[in-house]
C-alpha cells in the first residue's frame, strides 16, 4: 500500500510538468493522453487498484482521484490558453494603421433642396406645416372652390383609395358613390392651407413641403409622385405686390441673385386673381430658354376662407404652390425626374 500511495505524488509531478511545457494544443494533448488517456500511466496506477486490500483502497482512491482532478485543472487552463492564442491575430497589431471607414450617407438631392426652400422662407418668418397624405375629397378639392366636374377630380388624375362602404372598382366620375365624399391621396399640398386655416385664426404665414399623388404614366417630366411646397400669408391687407416680393425674394436665394420673375395671369379656383410665375436666370439660359415657368399663385379666393371660416371682408391672403423636382432638376440640370426616384447611388452621390 505505502508502495502504491508512494508513486501518486512524483506522476502527478512529472505530469505537471508535462502539461505546463506543452508549447500548443498538440502537445498538451499529448502530455494528456501519456497520463490520463486509456494507456495513460496514470490510468496505468488506477487500473492497479484493484489488487489493493479492501481497507487500502478508500485512501488510495481517495489520493489518485485528487491528483487526477488537479491535472485536470491545469489541462482545462492551459486549453483555455491556447484558445485564446489561437483567436489573437498571428502577426503583430500596427495600432498607427488608419481605420477602416463607415461610407457616410447624405440627404437625398431633394430633402436639399427642399431644406434649402424652408430655409429661405424660414428667414421671411414663415412656419412649416404638415397634413395627411391620404386625403380626403373635401380638403383637397370641394374647401378649395374646386367644382365637382373639375378635371383634375377625375380618375385620370387622382388617385381613389376605395373604402369598405364604397364600391371596390375605380370609379368613373367625380361624382362619390353612396353620397360619401372619396378618400384618395393629395394630388396637392394646397389641401394643407386647408387644415391649418380650420385649426387656426389668422394671420397665417405657412409653408408646407411635401408628397403628392397623380396618375401620370412616368416620363422624363412626370412622375406618379412627386414633392411641392405651398405657401400660404393670410393677414390684414395683403396685397400682390407681397407676393411678387415674397416670391422674388426666395427664388434669388434658390437660383442666383441675378434671378427675375413675372407674373402671367392664369386660372385656379382657390385664388383671384390668379397668376403662373416664370422666372429667369443664368440657369434658364443654360437650358436654352430665358423664361421658364416654375409656380402658380394668386390671392386666396374670398369663397376659400369662408369655407375655414375667416371672414373675406377682414382678411386677405396670398398663397402659391410648386414642384420641387422642377427647382432641382433646373439647379442641378438635371434632364429626367425618375432619376430622383430609382435610387442609384451613382446618380445619389453627386449630390
Ligand atoms: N395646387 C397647384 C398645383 O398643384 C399649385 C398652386 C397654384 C398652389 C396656385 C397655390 C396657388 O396655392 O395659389 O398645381
Amino acid at each position: 500500500m505505502a508502495g502504491f500511495l508512494d508513486q501518486i505524488e512524483p506522476l502527478k509531478q512529472s505530469a505537471l510538468v508535462d502539461l505546463r511545457a506543452a508549447q500548443d494544443a498538440a502537445g498538451l494533448e499529448q502530455a494528456r493522453v501519456s497520463y490520463l488517456g486509456s494507456h495513460g500511466k496514470l490510468t496505468a496506477l488506477m487500473k492497479q487498484m484493484g489488487t489493493l486490500s479492501r481497507e487500502e483502497k478508500p485512501a488510495a482512491g481517495k489520493a489518485i482521484n485528487m491528483a487526477k482532478a488537479e491535472l485536470e485543472a491545469v489541462l482545462a487552463e492551459r486549453r483555455g490558453e491556447f484558445e485564446l492564442k489561437a483567436g489573437l491575430p498571428k502577426e503583430p497589431t500596427d495600432f498607427t494603421l488608419p481605420g477602416r471607414r463607415r461610407a457616410l450617407g447624405k440627404l437625398h438631392p431633394l430633402t436639399q433642396v427642399t431644406e434649402d426652400i424652408v430655409r429661405s422662407f424660414r428667414k421671411i418668418g414663415f412656419a412649416v406645416a404638415d397634413g395627411p397624405e391620404v386625403e380626403d375629397e373635401y380638403h383637397c378639392f370641394d374647401a378649395l372652390n374646386t367644382p365637382a366636374d373639375h378635371p383634375a377630380r377625375d380618375t385620370q388624375d387622382t388617385f381613389y383609395i376605395a373604402s369598405s362602404s364604397q364600391h371596390p372598382e375605380p370609379r368613373s366620375g367625380p361624382s362619390t358613390i353612396n353620397s360619401q365624399p372619396s378618400t384618395l391621396l393629395r394630388t396637392h399640398t394646397s389641401s394643407v392651407q386647408i387644415r391649418v386655416m380650420e385649426k387656426q385664426p389668422p394671420p397665417v404665414r405657412i409653408i408646407v413641403p411635401g408628397r403628392v399623388y397623380r396618375r401620370d404614366n412616368a416620363d422624363a417630366t412626370h412622375n406618379p409622385t412627386f414633392q411641392q411646397v405651398e405657401g400660404l400669408y393670410v393677414d390684414r391687407n395683403v396685397t400682390v405686390g407681397d407676393l411678387k416680393g415674397t416670391v422674388e425674394f426666395v427664388f434669388k436665394e434658390l437660383m442666383g441673385p441675378d434671378t427675375r420673375i413675372r407674373f402671367r395671369p392664369h386660372y385656379f379656383s382657390y385664388t383671384e386673381p390668379s397668376f403662373e410665375i416664370d422666372f429667369s436666370s443664368a440657369l434658364t439660359r443654360k437650358m436654352g430658354k430665358e423664361w421658364l415657368e416654375i409656380a402658380g399663385c394668386g390671392m386666396v379666393h374670398p369663397q376659400v376662407f369662408e369655407n375655414v371660416g375667416y371672414d373675406p371682408e377682414l382678411w386677405t391672403g396670398w398663397a402659391f404652390g410648386f414642384g420641387i423636382e422642377r427647382v432641382a432638376m433646373i439647379r442641378y440640370g438635371i434632364n429626367d425626374i425618375r432619376l430622383f426616384y430609382e435610387n442609384d447611388l451613382r446618380f445619389l452621390r453627386q449630390f
